[in-house]
């Protein structure tokens, strides 16, 4: 899900629908905003009168009391932009559904009963069935958690009304204090021109403007307006008014003492992606463009970081040497195409630094008997740092008291905060939910760390290290020759995209490969992809093999292209078209359709990626998917 706020002199619903715009591949199931009435933000005194709803609020939530609310189910645009010119403080949010199906009650904000309070949520609230039963006469009208936050937030400052009645922002810390679960809680009320959030377990980052503060999941929803930020603490409150002040209150560092919070300096930070960035920059989709944008990408992720003549690698990481020379194993967390890049990389780390390494679904993973923390790092490789399985998988570890490693291409996201240390892959904002260009940087940037490894443990020598080095350098140019080459993957696209059923077949490198082009074609196009260890096909799955399953392979160094072709051949013989991803320097004449991957070495499995990548994204647009914005999926995925 995203949250968006925004509280300062200008118009808020127009910052807000972009900033819902900008965020809406954390979720597109529904969108709504709250406004506070302009007529009426007095910044404290409770007038009444002044309510004005829209066309989109569902009938049963029908906004009321001071506030503007629109809800919608389906993407935000859907939406209708409240046109109240006077309110100049709003949240919004995006959905990506949980608990209750994305209808319009279900969207958020939510509200109270007297529909004075406005509250939008991302994560989970799992004690919200206890506190529901607690507040007992107060009618809800959603089947989501979060409805209980605007309810338990009236009764505590009704409760208390009177002299010495609490403000918003100690209500929302007693609040947030009974949540159990995970949160990014965002407030607003009718008789204030303020915005009061927490967040404990899901992001939030506050955007410093000029007269005007900020508030979102993430930097892209505001990026066009600052890119001074400060990222939040888990159990920190944020109050921002309406001048654009922002106060962040921490719990005290003693577990014992409980409320009040105190006021914390939390550090502002400056974003360096631009603004236009995360921008379509003419591209039909968000997704083309990343794709395009893999040898810019990767030339930052290796930028200032490779000494070829010296065959050494700076990744700015203090792994302390004795810690290395110990290490007995490197394991890899990760989910997604985060995972499979971490399959990628494994290979890579136990071949140059002759270490163990195991990589694990991060929702599955357990730190695992007889392992010896002392001598194992794990990794978190997570392209926006919030993947909650992710996040849980990294504080198992953590607590079993092995040394953790951060690969992640989000500054300030919370991974980096649950680790002993942080490496980013710096690809830029990526957009579009299915990930492409960080799945290349995530693969270089952990073949650094493999090349950092081996150097350091002597396992790797020179020679081979400045290899390695060489063919990292090229990789960007070689993935320019792919790209290049766009309009041979439309024709392929063309011919094949009504067909049945995908298969994927890689060895070694390619394995991965193989299942991440098939995870690409199954997001995007919805078709049936599976992707297999070439050798694995004749152990089953070749009873699919029609002459309406395509196989796609990787049949280039790294991937055992000889053994792998045999396998292909195996599938032809059933009638199944070929596509392979072949190094320039081979020939395999019986292939239908052959992509031409230029020499860099180990790395050529991931040219063929590309291949793969703009192979399913030629297939979903001729089927007219919504590429960027798939069914049932949402780019960052907070909850477990
Ligand atoms: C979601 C996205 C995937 C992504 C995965 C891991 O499921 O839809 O594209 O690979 O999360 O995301 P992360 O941010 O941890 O790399």
């Amino acid at each position: 899900c995203g949250i968006i706020g925004y509280v300062g002199d200008e118009a808020a619903a127009p910052i807000v629908y972009q900033g819902l715009e900008n965020l809406e591949y954390r979720g597109y199931d529904s969108a709504g905003i709250a406004l506070v009435n302009g007529a009426r933000a007095t910044g404290g005194s409770r007038a009444t009168g002044g309510s004005r709803t829209t066309g989109d609020v569902a009938p049963d939530v029908a906004a009321d009391g001071g506030l503007t609310v629109a809800k919608r189910s389906g993407e935000v645009s859907n939406l209708t932009v409240p046109d109240a010119p006077d309110a100049t403080c709003g949240i919004g949010h995006t959905r990506w559904s949980t608990h209750g199906p994305p209808t319009d009650a279900n969207a958020h904000p939510h509200v109270d009963c007297a529909e004075s309070i406005a509250v939008v949520h991302n994560g989970i609230i799992e004690n919200h069935e206890t506190l529901k039963a607690e507040l007992g006469d107060h009618e809800f009208t959603s089947q989501t958690d979060t409805e209980v936050v605007p309810h338990l937030l009236e009764t505590e400052l009704s409760e208390t009304a009177g002299e010495d009645a609490p403000d918003l922002r100690t209500a929302v810390e007693r609040v947030v204090d009974r949540l159990e679960g995970s949160y990014a809680v965002c407030a607003i009320h009718a008789d204030e021109n303020r915005i009061v959030a927490a967040r404990d377990g899901s992001p939030l980052v506050v955007g410093h403007g000029e007269d005007a503060a900020f508030l979102a999941s993430d930097v892209t929803a505001f990026l066009e307006h600052t890119r001074e930020v400060t990222y939040l603490e888990d159990g920190d409150v944020v109050d921002l008014s309406a001048d654009g002040d922002v106060e962040v209150f921490a719990p005290s560092d003693d577990a014992a003492e409980s409320l009040p919070r105190r006021p914390v300096d939390r550090s502002v930070e400056t974003v360096e992606w631009e603004a236009d960035a995360a921008e379509k920059a003419g591209y039909e989709h968000y997704m083309r463009k990343e794709i395009h944008e893999q040898p810019t990408a990767l030339r930052q992720t290796l930028s200032g970081r490779v000494d070829v003549d010296r065959a050494r690698v700076d990744l700015d990481v203090s792994l302390p040497e004795a810690f290395l020379e110990r290490v007995e194993e490197v394991q890899i967390v990760a989910c997604g195409t985060s995972y499979y890049a971490g399959r990628y990389a494994a290979r890579l780390i136990e071949s140059f630094a002759d270490v163990r390494t195991t990589v694990e679904i991060a929702s599955e993973y357990e730190f695992g008997a007889g392992r010896d923390p002392d001598r194992t790092l794990t990794i978190a490789v997570t392209q926006s740092g919030e993947t909650a399985d992710t996040l849980g998988a990294i504080r198992r570890a953590d607590s079993a008291g092995a040394r953790t490693l951060a690969v992640t291409n989000t500054l300030g996201s919370s991974v980096t905060r649950a680790v002993d240390d942080a490496v980013f892959i710096r690809a830029g904002p990526e957009i579009g939910v299915a990930a492409t260009k960080t799945f290349a940087s995530q693969v270089t940037t952990l073949a650094l760390l493999a090349v950092a490894l081996g150097r350091e443990r002597g396992t790797l020598s020179a020679a081979r290290a400045r290899s390695v080095l060489e063919d990292l350098r090229g990789l960007p140019g070689a993935v320019q020759q792919a790209l290049d080459a766009e309009a041979d993957v439309v024709t392929a696209a063309e011919r094949y995209c009504d067909e049945d059923a995908f298969f994927f077949l890689g060895r070694d490198l390619g394995v991965p490969v193989a299942l991440e082009g098939a995870l690409k074609l199954k997001e995007i196009a919805y078709d049936h992809a599976e992707g297999f260890p070439a050798g694995e096909l004749k152990h089953g799955p070749l009873a699919l093999v029609t002459d309406r399953t395509p196989v796609l392979a990787v049949l280039t160094e790294g991937g055992a292209p000889a053994e792998t072709m045999t396998n292909v051949t195996e599938a032809q013989t059933r009638g199944a078209d070929a596509i392979g991803c072949v190094s320039a320097d081979r020939e395999f004449g019986t292939l239908d359709v052959a992509f031409e991957v230029p020499d860099v070495g180990l790395l050529e499995p991931l040219v063929a990626n590309v291949y793969f990548q703009l192979f399913a994204y030629h297939v979903a647009n001729e089927k007219g998917r919504a590429i960027d914005k798939p069914r049932n999926l949402a780019k960052s995925v907070t909850v477990e």
